[in-house]
């Protein structure tokens, strides 16, 4: 049985999509097998690994319009147990399109069960907002991990998305969990990034926030250029090690909550 996990914060740039790819990336190689649902037509999640969206036959939009089965979306990348449902520009037409549905924030989930049981782990790198997209990324999932970098303003934005999964949870998804927040291009020598840590610490009950930290690395911000996750581009860096650590975290808590689901 899969467990179904959303990258989610609406605040943009915060590491959701490197996020995705990297742990993606980082689980495939602890021998789980990995689905990528790139849901922002941004595509970024696409592109970091390494695929060509001009060479695409069906994507995220086929998939959420219930054109197609989801099955027929699937690609493999060039990294071990990682297949990718990819999105390009196409799928911002969907949150119109979606408007005229009946159960519109339901389409990701009803796809996604279709072949859930195939992987042991569906990561969805979500879109920077809270509209229906991403409203299908949060009924699709068992557990959200939430991105977040330590900068003034963090705390308010996740106010905001702790309310929408309240809700989300009252009516569409009842068994939604965080899973964790993890913090993101930390650089422990700014004060600012210390002193939001310790607030939004102070916030959550200490076993919501992940143990490991991702820090400020360039050769995580070289990598997607270059189609590569971390681990692969340079699987030495601190980059690397880090979303290794944050990997087995991830397998961990999904284990355990595996036998809750
Ligand atoms: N640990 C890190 N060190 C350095 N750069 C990073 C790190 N994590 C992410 N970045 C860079 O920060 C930028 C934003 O990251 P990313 O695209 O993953 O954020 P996002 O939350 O997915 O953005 P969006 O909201 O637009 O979807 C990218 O250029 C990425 O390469
Ligand atoms: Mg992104």
């Amino acid at each position: 049985m899969g467990i179904i996990i959303s990258i989610v914060n609406q605040k943009g740039g915060v590491a959701k999509t490197t996020t995705a790819i990297n742990l993606s990336a980082a689980i495939g190689q602890k021998g789980k097998k990995v689905l990528l649902v790139d849901l922002d037509p941004q595509g970024n999640a696409t592109s970091g690994i390494g695929v060509n969206k001009k060479e695409l036959e069906y994507t995220t939009y086929d998939v959420i319009m219930g054109e197609i089965r989801p099955s027929e979306a699937v690609i493999k990348t060039n990294y071990k147990n990682v297949s990718i449902i990819p999105a390009t520009q196409s799928l911002a037409q969907s949150e119109l399109q979606l408007a005229a549905f009946d159960k519109k924030t339901l389409q990701l989930r009803k796809a996604l069960l279709q072949i859930k049981d195939e992987y042991d782990i569906i990561i969805v790198d979500c879109l920077p907002s809270l509209g229906v997209l991403a409203l299908n990324g949060l009924s699709a999932c068992d557990r959200i991990i939430i991105p977040m970098q330590c900068e003034p303003y963090s705390l308010e934005g996740v106010a905001e998305l702790l309310a929408t999964v309240k809700r989300v949870k009252a009516s569409t998804n009842k068994g939604l969990q965080i899973m964790g927040i993890v913090f993101t291009m930390l650089d422990k020598r700014l004060i600012v990034n210390k002193e939001v840590m310790e607030a939004i610490k102070s916030n959550f009950p200490p076993d919501t926030i992940f143990k490991t930290e991702i820090p400020r690395n360039v050769k995580i911000s070289e990598a997607p250029s270059h189609g590569e996750p971390i681990t692969y581009y340079d699987s030495s860096s601190k980059g690397a090690e880090a979303y290794k650590k944050l990997a087995a975290e991830v397998i961990k808590r999904a284990d355990s909550a595996g036998k809750m689901l």
